[in-house]
Formats: structure tokens, C-alpha cells, sequence
């Protein structure tokens, strides 16, 4: 039988990749983001899909697309917190609201979308809830302030989410990709709030994106509580963790473009 998926940012990249890998045995995608027209160029490549547009930093939206979910759906079996932003600035370039709407996209939209569904998930035997971190949730990185800040409050969202859940067969995860092929960079924020509109290196030499989504789809199908996927920057998140002097030395020397 089927599953339900519901994967936000489903226009592009990531998310885009993770709704073509879902496409099987039957599973219903849900598609969320901004941009309706991209939604529905994807769901012309899948079985079965919802196009369901919303901007996850409008609590208001995220309320009426859980009651069109609920009308529509018996359930939600996985929740796939994938939209998120970027940022290319210096802390002393970024203005405050920058700062707050990186924390509004990448961490309460998260949020606030996943208290709202998982009354649906509850009414399934099992679920997945998936948060997009990155690895710079594991570590700060310069022109990443805010962004590494919202992810890094991710990861204690969800382990805390997944704790109070012990009792239950639903499974929260949290994702740290590393260097991924998308148009992340592109979409990042100035300090001014423009878009960066480069692709920056690190993206495009980065990991194919449908390779990064099956190594998603596979660690969630596995429960993990973490999943790291990328290239070799990965190891950054072992130097970091067990040795912070040797971190911060390489990473001073490093191009953060
Ligand atoms: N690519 C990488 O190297 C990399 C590395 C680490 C982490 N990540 C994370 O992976 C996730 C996906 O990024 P990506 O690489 O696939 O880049 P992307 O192509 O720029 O995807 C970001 C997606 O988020 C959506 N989005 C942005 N703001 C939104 C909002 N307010 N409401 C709803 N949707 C919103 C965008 O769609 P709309 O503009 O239509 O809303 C877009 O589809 C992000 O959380 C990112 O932080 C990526």
C-alpha cells in the first residue's frame, strides 16, 4: 500500500530529487513550496502527487494546508522539512531582518509545519519526521552565521522531538548534506536580503542530487537519527567532533565560497 509523503521545498533540487526517488509502489506525493508553476512541472514527472503551495514561514498557510491535507488524506506517513535558505554575508553585513527570516524559512517553518502534521502522522502505525540540516549544523562556518544558527537548532528540536516520541514507531531524522548540486548558493541571502545569484564552487562540483536523495530515502527507510551525505567535507563533521583545535585551524584556512 501506498504512502503519503509530504515534502516541502518539492520544486527544486533536494526536495525535487527526494519526490522522483518517492515515486513508486504506489506513494502519493505531496508537493510544497513557493513557486506553484515548478511544483507542477515536477508533479508532471510523478504517478501520484498533490500540489500544495505554501510559504512554511506563514503560519497561517501551513494551518490551511494541513486542514486541505486532512480533508483530502487519512494520514501523513512521512514529513519531509526540506525548504530551507542560505546565506552569503558576513555577520556584520547581515541586517537583523535577514537574520530573522533565515530563522523563520529554516527553522520554525520546519517547526511549526511538523507540530501541525503530526496529529496526521499519529493516526498511521508507523512515520517518519525528516529535518534538513546541513552540515554547517554541526559546526559554524564563516558567511553561514544565521544559517548555521537555524540548522544547528534543528538538531535539538528533533532529538527532542524523537525522545518524547520513544514510545511510539514514529521516527524523527535529521539530514546534514554537505556539498550538494543545487541552486542552494544561488538562492542564498546577501546581508541585504537579495539573492547571492552565483553558483559557487562548492555547489557545482558538489554531490548529484539524485544520488544525494537515495542515500536520504535509504536512511530514513532505516530510522536513522542522522544522515550525513556529501564528499569528502563530510569528515569535517568527525574533525569537528573529535578534534575542535585541529577544526578551527583547517577551517580558517578554507575558501568559504
Ligand atoms: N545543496 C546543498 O549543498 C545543501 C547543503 C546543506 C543543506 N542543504 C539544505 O537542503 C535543503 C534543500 O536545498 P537545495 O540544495 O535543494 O536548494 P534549493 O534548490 O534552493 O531548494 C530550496 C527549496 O526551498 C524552498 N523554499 C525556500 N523558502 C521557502 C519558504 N519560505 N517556504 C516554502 N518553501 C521554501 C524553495 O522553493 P520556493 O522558492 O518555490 O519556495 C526551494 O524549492 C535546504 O534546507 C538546504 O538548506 C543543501
Amino acid at each position: 500500500m501506498g504512502k503519503v509523503i509530504w515534502i516541502t521545498g518539492a520544486g527544486s533540487g533536494i526536495g525535487k530529487a527526494l519526490a522522483l526517488a518517492y515515486n513508486e509502489n504506489g506513494n502519493t506525493i505531496i508537493l510544497s513550496g513557493r513557486k506553484k508553476e515548478q511544483l507542477e512541472e515536477v508533479a508532471a514527472l510523478l504517478s501520484n502527487s498533490y500540489v500544495l503551495p505554501m510559504d512554511v514561514a506563514d503560519e497561517l498557510a501551513i494551518a490551511k494546508a494541513v486542514s486541505k491535507v486532512e480533508t483530502k488524506f487519512d494520514k501523513v506517513d512521512i514529513l519531509i522539512n526540506n525548504a530551507g535558505v542560505s546565506q552569503r554575508a558576513l555577520v556584520t553585513e547581515t541586517s537583523n531582518e535577514v537574520g530573522r527570516k533565515l530563522m523563520e524559512v529554516n527553522f520554525f517553518g520546519s517547526v511549526h509545519l511538523t507540530k501541525a502534521v503530526l496529529p496526521l502522522i499519529q493516526k498511521g502505525s508507523t512515520g517518519n519526521i525528516v529535518g534538513m540540516s546541513s552540515i554547517v549544523g554541526k559546526f559554524g562556518f564563516p558567511l553561514r552565521s544565521y544559517y548555521a544558527a537555524s540548522k544547528h537548532a534543528l538538531h535539538g528540536f528533533y532529538e527532542a522531538l524523537g525522545l518524547e516520541l520513544k514510545d511510539t514507531n514514529i521516527n524523527t531524522t535529521v539530514v546534514c548534506p554537505g556539498r550538494i548540486k543545487t541552486d542552494i548558493s544561488k538562492n542564498a541571502l546577501k546581508g541585504d536580503g537579495a539573492a547571492h545569484a552565483q553558483i559557487d564552487p562548492g555547489q557545482q562540483n558538489g554531490v548529484d542530487v539524485n544520488v544525494c536523495a537515495r542515500k536520504i530515502k535509504r536512511g530514513i527507510a532505516r530510522n536513522k537519527s542522522e544522515i550525513y551525505v556529501g564528499g569528502g567535507e563530510i569528515l569535517f563533521i568527525y574533525i569537528k567532533r573529535y578534534f575542535p583545535a585541529l577544526f578551527r585551524f583547517i577551517a580558517k584556512r578554507i575558501n568559504p565560497n
